[in-house]
This record gives C-alpha cells, structure tokens and sequence, in this order.
C-alpha cells in the first residue's frame, strides 16, 4: 500500500505518474518516523536492519552507516569521501526486523540522507526546503518485502524506457576521437580483430567550437554521408549534446533563444551565463514545456542526417565558473600577488578557486519559470535539470514518431527520468572500487526505475590495464549498456589495443550470444516493474548469509551473478543459497557444466572466461554470435 504525505506546497516534479496510492489526512502523522520542528525525520533502526535504495550512489548494495545527498553533481572523482553523484534518487527502503517498508521523498531541491553515520541506531532524513510528498510504501507481501516494495514503487512512477534493440550491442567510445578518419580507423581495428560493434560515440570534438547543433565541417565534411556510410556497416553513430549553449552573437540557436526567452535568467530579468567546454553559455530553461519543445525539436539538425543515438551531458547542470565567480578569483590573486602566503592564506586562495566550479552561488543566482507560471529558485528545483533536457528530447522523438527507434541516455537524472531514456553512471575511474561500485549500483538504480544502465567499462578517467578491462568486461558483459568510454589524455583502451584478444574477444561475443536472454530479462523487468538485477536478499529473504552478500546479485529471477572484483585474484569464493548449475563460458567459446551444492565454493575463474550460476529446472537461451545485433538471429537460440 502506498500513502501520499503532503507537506507545504510542492512543486510539481512528474516522478509519480499513476495515481495508485492513497492520500493521507491533513493531520495524519507519518509512519514509523519521528518528525522533528524544520521537517527532519528520525527513524530508530535495530541493529540488523538493511537500507536498500538512492540510485546512483556511493558505497555498497546495504546503504546503511554513511551520508548520501542528492544533490545531482559532475563529480569524476567520486572516492568514498563524496556525497553526491550526478543522479538524484531519493527513493530508499527499510528492510528491518520490526519494520519494513520504504520511502520516497519527491523533493527536488537538497535532501541529506543519514543512514546511521552519525549514530548507527538512527535514519535521518533532512530536507533544505519545506514543501514536499512523500510516500510511505509498506509490502502487501511481506516474505518478499523489499521486491514487492519497489515493484509497488515502481508502478506509481510510470514504465521505464526501452531503447531499440541495436542499443544492447557494444558501444565503443572515447574523448578524443576528432575526425571521420579517427572513428573510420576504430571501427577498422575492430572489424580486423573480429569484435562485435553496433555504436561509435563521437564526444564534443565533433561539434564547431563545441557549439550543440554543429558540425565542424572540416574534421567531418560530410556527415550525412558519413553516417550512412557508418549504417551501411550496421554502426549506429552516438554524438553528445550538452547543456550549455555557447553564448556567441549570430550562433542561431542562441540569437534565437534570446529571442524567445529560452534561457534561465537571474532575478533581476538578465539572462544567467555560466561556462562550460565552449567557454560563456546559456543554459535552456527546461522545466519549462515551451523551452522543452523548442530544444527538443533542434535535434531534427542530427535525425535528418540520419543519427538515432544520443547521449545527454554536462546537464546537472556542471557550471565551471561564472562571471561572478571568476571574478572572485581574479580579484583575490591582485590582492595576493607578491605577497608571502602563510598556512592560512594559501589555503584561503586555493578554496576560493575551487569553490568557483558547480558552485551554491552560481546554482542560487537563476531561475526557472515554471508551466503554472510559478517562478522558482534553481536551489529548490536542482535536480530536475538533467531530466528535463532528457525530456525534452524523448518527447520531441514521441512527436515525430521515432522514440522507439533511437537511443537517448543522460548524465543527470532524478525519478522519472527513467521514462525517457537512460542514463549511464557519469564519469568513473579505472579502479577497482569503482567496478565494484558499478555492480554494486545496478540493483539500486533498477530500484528507481533505471533499467538501462552500464558504466563507463574500462574506467573513464585514469589508464586502464589488461586485467581490469578484461574483469570489467566480465561485468558489463550483463549490462543493458555495454560501453567502452575513456577520456582523453589515459591510455587509450579501444579493445583490440589488449594483448589477449581471445579474452576480450570471447567476452563480447558472449553478450551477443546472450542478447535473447538480456533482452528477455529487460523487458521483464520492465513491464512488470521487477529489478532485473537485485540483491541476494530480495530473492532469499530467509536465508541470513544471503543479506550479507555484497558481491554477489540476481539477474533477473533464475541467474546468481558472482564476478571477480579484486585485482591479483585467479578466482573467488561464491556463496550459493541453493544447488546451482554453474556455467561457465571458456575462452574457446565452449561452454562447461556443473552441478553445485548449496554453501560456499572456490572458483577459479581465468580472465577472459565468464561464469554464472543457474536455479534448477532454467533453461539458458544463447543464440549465435555476430558481428552486430542486425546480423543476430535471435530466433535461432539453443537452450543450456
Ligand atoms: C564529461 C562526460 C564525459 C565526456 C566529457 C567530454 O566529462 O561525462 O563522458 O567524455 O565530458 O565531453
């Protein structure tokens, strides 16, 4: 059951679109929490409760004993010591001993969640604002409580987006590749080392200046062309397009934004300027229909050149610097020049220079002008940026009638975003932690309506090595995005650069031969509201060793997932909570069989080779490899 709490006057996010729950009564109190005077809620957890939830966040698959903020945040270098990722979810659940029920709070403005760091016995939930819903979700079924909560959850949110099929191939991507030829040449060495590929993605440098809707005609001079030549190999071309819009007189989507009132502005009437890559921009006032419509019909400039894949950046919105804050800087380093700096004025300076970035100031100095014509702060709306710019462009597709056929996936997001495309986990590393953490994730976003999904595989920023890759591939091998992105400057890691071909190889050969299976347990998810991966726990409630596990997740109902995580590691221990089949993918493509009681086993698990583990009486599809999905057939599977 589901009970709508109304507090203040919120603002309309469209997180919840079916109005299946009941609203509580003006002087109802909220279950299971203590309210405190500005509106935080206390909630006393025992000492085994588990917290399941918030999306694409930090630290495991079990929340509890850290600090989260949704606060949607461009934060590349996310190690354990940061609150915010570049998603916002605010939906999380209780899987207690006295209580179980879950909790999502639609408030797009800061929300602090404390899962017992301060003290471990005490949720705590605070707000920066005071108008808000929130939902208190208890399970009709209470043996499977944490999966009918979220499938309750994810009913009132609305379906998740399904994205065409060629998107469930591999992806190859990376900042850097300037030219027709550079990707001419990636797709080359690829068809050489016989890897499948059905996307190449083209970063910023694609763009004239890094201007959204431009080309730079030198670098590609023709770019219909170029994509049909590209689709003729059956390779989806996937450009970038930001946030930001350069501020530049005569470029024609910013004269005519002007024009139109199509910029978020301050509250004097000026237009907010902020800079990111192209250096001085506007940012599009998506929380706004009209501007919504206006920007999401620009994309007709790609479409009609035959493009049908799309990633969204740059839109929580990440402002490097403004005006006002470069000018903080620049008057402070006059003000220093040629003097001694001690301990305390070095320090000064240098956080005055990086609190210019994704600063509060600058996320407090503009508005948006909302449909009921409601004017509000940017502090208090935050998080509906990125998801409205995705908005935007899955609506402008639904108009035109090609929204099933093309692939659309944004950095930011908060609930409800998960209608409208996808997101990947925003910039990552190439460590370890942060593969860990990218499996980790996978339950928590599916939670929250994201079910397609993946990391950057590889590690975005920082050099890769053959090992990592190839344990990273062993991951995202399952993902329903599996693409390979890099930064510039790192060691490049396209994957027929890795001396073990046959490894990374047999691997995304793998994924096509699993595609019937992914896909099939893809739309389960999706039209049943289930996770199509989730924690052990959701699916062995009774079984105490299963809360535990952290390493270890359900892929959709039948499939136990168990990759190795750990550098240095030839194999790793698996928990079973039952017998299970193991299968196991070698490198020469066969496939081997085993039978293995329930309780804990050793693995040897080589790079290179895949293996997973299957309820009895479940039937594997594979179906044949090929080069991409159009070649596939998947009608022609066999059955382990
Ligand atoms: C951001 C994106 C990253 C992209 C880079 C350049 O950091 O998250 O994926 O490569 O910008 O556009």
């Amino acid at each position: 059951m589901i009970k709508r709490f109304t507090f203040g006057n919120p603002v309309n996010t469209d997180a919840v679109v079916v109005n299946d729950y009941k609203e509580a009564g003006s002087d109802e109190p909220l279950p299971f929490f203590k309210e405190e005077g500005d509106g935080t809620l206390i909630y006393k957890m025992t000492p085994d409760d588990r917290i399941y939830g918030l999306g694409e966040a930090l630290h495991g698959i079990n929340k509890r004993n850290h600090v989260y903020e949704s606060w949607c945040t461009d934060e590349p270098q996310h190690n354990e010591d940061k609150l915010s990722l570049y998603g916002a979810h605010n939906f999380l659940m209780v899987d207690g001993m006295k209580d179980k029920f879950g909790i999502f709070a639609d408030d797009p403005g800061r929300v602090r969640w404390d899962t017992g760091e301060e003290d471990r016995d005490i949720l705590k939930i605070s707000f920066s604002g005071s108008d808000r819903y929130i939902y208190i979700i208890t399970p009709d079924d209470t043996h499977y409580a944490m999966k009918d909560i979220s499938r309750q959850f994810r009913h009132i949110i609305g379906k998740s987006y399904v994205p065409p099929l060629w998107a469930f191939g591999y992806g190859q991507s990376r900042w850097g590749y300037k030219t027709e030829d550079d990707i001419r040449k990636v797709l080359e060495n690829y068809r050489k080392a016989d890897i499948p590929i059905d996307m190449i993605y083209m970063d910023i440098d694609y763009m004239d200046h890094y201007k959204n809707f431009t080309v730079d005609s030198e670098k590609f001079p023709d770019m219909k062309n170029f994509v049909s030549e590209m689709k003729k190999e059956n390779i989806h071309l996937v450009p970038i397009v930001d946030a930001g819009i350069k501020e530049e007189k005569g470029y024609e989507i910013y004269e005519e934004g002007l024009k139109e009132n199509r910029f978020v502005k301050k509250e004097d009437g000026t237009v907010f300027t902020g800079a990111v890559w192209p250096g001085r921009s506007v940012f599009p006032d998506f929380l706004n229909r009209n501007t919504r419509l206006w920007f999401g019909r620009k994309y007709k400039f790609y479409t009609d050149m035959g493009i049908d894949g799309f990633w969204n950046d740059m839109n929580e919105p990440a402002i490097f610097y403004s005006p006002e804050g470069l000018k903080k800087v620049t008057d402070k380093t006059l003000e220093i020049q040629g003097k001694n700096l001690d301990i305390d004025s070095y320090f000064e300076y240098v956080g005055i220079v990086s609190s210019i970035k994704n600063s509060e100031e600058d996320y407090r100095r503009f508005c948006h002008a909302l449909d009921d014509g409601s004017v509000v702060n940017h502090e208090k709306v935050h998080n509906l940026y990125g998801m409205n710019m995705m908005r935007a462009v899955s609506e402008a597709f639904e108009e035109e009638g090609i929204k099933e056929d093309t692939l659309i996936f944004s950095r930011a997001s908060y609930i409800g975003a998960h209608r409208y495309g996808g997101i990947w986990q925003g910039d990552n590393c190439s460590f370890w932690s942060h593969l860990k953490l990218n499996f980790q994730m996978m339950p928590s976003l599916n939670m929250c309506g994201f079910i397609y999904t993946g990391a950057d595989t590889g590690g975005f920023g920082w050099n890769r090595n053959e090992e990592l890759m190839l344990r990273w591939l062993a991951v995202s091998v399952f993902t329903p995005l599996f693409r390979n992105h890099s930064a510039m400057g790192t060691k490049e890691q396209e994957l027929y650069r890795f001396k073990d071909i046959q490894g990374v190889r047999n691997i995304v050969w793998l994924r096509y031969r699993l595609l019937p299976f992914i896909i099939n347990e893809y739309m389960k998810a999706v039209n049943e509201d289930t996770l199509m991966f989730s924690p052990l726990s959701f699916c062995y409630p009774e079984d105490p060793r299963a809360w535990e596990i952290e390493d270890e997740l359900m892929l959709g109902d039948n499939v136990l997932l168990a990759p190795v995580l750990e550098e240095h590691a030839s194999g790793r221990y698996v928990y079973l909570p039952e017998k299970m089949r193991e299968i196991r993918f070698k490198r020469d493509g066969n496939v081997e069989i085993a039978e293995l009681s329930a309780g804990d086993h050793r693995l040897q698990v080589p790079l290179g080779e895949v293996v997973i583990f299957t309820r009895e009486n479940f039937r594997l599809s594979l179906c044949r490899p090929a080069s991409n999905v159009a070649e596939l057939d998947m009608d022609d599977v066999t059955y382990l």
